[in-house]
């Protein structure tokens, strides 16, 4: 090996000097340059009173954004969804042991904290009970055996990428969970895994809409003709944003996208703020029964409950026509929900939040002798066991979840799924970006993740004595008040009384009875 040259180090050695002096002095003038725009812009009062400097605020607020779950917020403070849940569903989704050591990180003292009631005499594991499909639309020509309590919600392709889609439609197969469409219609990609679909009607019908975007019968045909489509969801809201329509940026109208939708490529499409047909509750049934005897399938509505008088005037409703007449299920979704664009105030302050509008919900149907006729699906921020155990106890037939099932396809908690630039390929349609979402090995996790719910929920239910998570109900779950103390959910939601006239219903669609195993829980 020869050395080199003593003149050619120093040629080196110069030139990267002559580099070190000009970039240094490319610095100096950048600075000078920013210094004299920040001192006679007038729009930005730090930067105008602290040139440059005040320019490394905006720099710090948005690195903060990404640093702040990393280094400094605790492991059950960060929101929408803490460090601990998000863990729990990534370590779940990767099929790990999902044990955690030394103790519990979460502050049990909170008010509204739910702490479950275990029985002396769990229930044996020889005693447990495999989870039963449950039925939905009873009355219709092809109702529903859905086989598991926990599914997927509505997530539209679009808001969605390619490779999500896919990954969830052959993880909720491999699972036997449904998977909603959410309200961009249905792709081919919804299709492929072979999952149990749930077609969601968005306010712009889109994928049964005709060309003036009105419902039509015949597209509806066309999707009910897939065997996979299994039930009809018409959306009259959605938690995170009531009464605004789906919005969908322009950059995420691929051509696909728009022809699927029926929509103009590369334009905001942005969906009616309702459906303009539907003025009470009534017209609600009038477009259910519609759907139902067009598709023969079960048809529900979603919402999220701001004020609930007019759910008991459409139980009053559904008996002046008869309980044929009903929606086969109502998904109630949380005022906490998520989406892929919504305005801010609309997120944070409109809607009740489940934790509140589930047994009120649940209670009206009750009341009017509905409650088995009516399956009560519900979402909003339930992605753990407890919280999902929380649900069924309460009132919920089915849970189901849109950002769990993101966090088992790897999504990280960025925040940017409305800007297309998804860092995990989720909610981006950028080829590029999309790379790190393999549909095969994230549909293995999907389906992990869905698993490993329905088995701890499962744990949860035999601790407090019960054979199946359907048998809980609210005597098995107390609520933290502010004094620290907790009280039985039963007091806090005492079942109403049926009223007379309409209890022969009760007990008809084989909801099963919560008769306790343990006369001490
Ligand atoms: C990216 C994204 C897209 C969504 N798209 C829809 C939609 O098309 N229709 C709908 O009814 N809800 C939509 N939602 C709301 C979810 O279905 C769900 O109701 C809500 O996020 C609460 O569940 P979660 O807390 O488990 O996410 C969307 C949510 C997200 C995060």
């Amino acid at each position: 090996m020869t050395m080199p040259s003593y003149d050619f180090v120093m040629t080196g050695l110069q030139l990267l000097s002559t580099l070190f002096v000009f970039a240094v002095g490319l610095g100096v003038l950048a600075v000078v340059v920013l210094f004299i725009i920040d001192s006679i812009q007038t729009k930005d009062a730090v930067r105008k009173n602290y040139p440059v400097l005040g320019r490394f605020r905006y720099l710090f607020s948005m690195l903060g954004e990404f640093f702040r779950q990393y280094f400094f917020a605790m492991d059950r403070e960060e929101m929408p969804f803490n460090r601990a849940e998000r863990e729990w569903v990534h370590r779940a989704a990767q099929d790990k042991d999902n044990t955690v050591a030394f103790g519990s990180t979460k502050n049990l003292n909170s008010p509204g904290t739910a702490i479950f009631v275990n029985c002396p005499f769990p229930t044996l594991d020889e005693d447990a009970v495999e989870m039963q499909p449950m039925q939905i639309g009873p009355y219709c020509k092809i109702p529903y055996n859905a086989p598991s309590f926990f599914n997927i919600s509505g997530m539209s392709y679009g808001a969605l990428s390619t490779p999500a889609v896919r990954a969830l439609s052959k993880g909720a197969h491999m699972a036997g969970c449904w998977m909603n469409t959410g309200e961009g219609g249905l792709s081919p990609y919804h299709l492929e895994g072979g999952a149990d679909i749930v077609f969601q009607i968005g306010t712009a019908k889109y994928g049964v809409r005709d060309e003036a975007g009105n419902l039509s019968d015949e597209k509806l045909k066309e999707i009910a003709a897939h065997e996979q489509v299994r039930m009809f969801e018409l959306k009259m809201s959605q938690g995170a944003k009531p009464g605004k329509g789906g919005i969908l940026p322009g950059i995420k109208v691929t051509p696909q996208i728009a022809k699927i939708r029926g929509i103009p490529e590369g334009q905001d499409s942005t969906s009616p703020n309702r459906h303009p047909e539907i003025n009470n509750p009534g017209e609600i049934l009038d477009v259910i029964n519609h759907v139902r005897e067009v598709t023969g399938k079960p048809v529900g509505f979603k919402t999220v409950i701001g004020s609930f008088g007019w759910i008991e005037e459409m139980c009053k409703e559904i008996h002046a026509r008869g309980i044929e007449a009903a929606p086969d299920f109502i998904t109630i979704d949380s005022g906490d929900g998520g989406t892929g664009a919504a305005p801010m105030p609309l997120m944070d302050n409109v809607g009740l939040v489940v934790k509140e509008s589930l047994p009120l919900v649940s209670d009206i149907l009750h009341k009017y002798g509905l409650r088995d006729r009516i399956r009560l699906v519900s979402s909003g921020k339930l992605i753990t066991p407890s919280e999902v155990a929380w649900a069924i106890a309460t009132g919920a037939d089915f849970v189901t979840s849109a950002r769990g099932f993101m966090f088992s396809l790897g999504c990280i908690q960025a925040l940017k799924c409305n800007k297309n630039t998804c860092p995990t390929g989720i909610t981006t349609h950028n080829k590029r970006l999309q790379k790190g979402l393999n549909p095969e090995d994230k549909a293995i996790k999907v389906a992990a993740y869905c698993k490993n719910i329905v088995h701890e929920v499962q744990i949860i239910s035999h601790s407090c004595g019960v054979t199946r998570p359907r048998l809980m109900g609210r005597k098995h779950v107390r609520i933290v008040q502010d004094n620290g103390k907790s009280v039985p959910m039963d007091e806090l939601y005492p079942r109403p009384d049926i009223f007379p006239e309409y209890s022969r219903h009760r007990g008809l669609f084989g909801s099963g009875s919560k008769k306790p195993t343990c006369r001490w829980c």
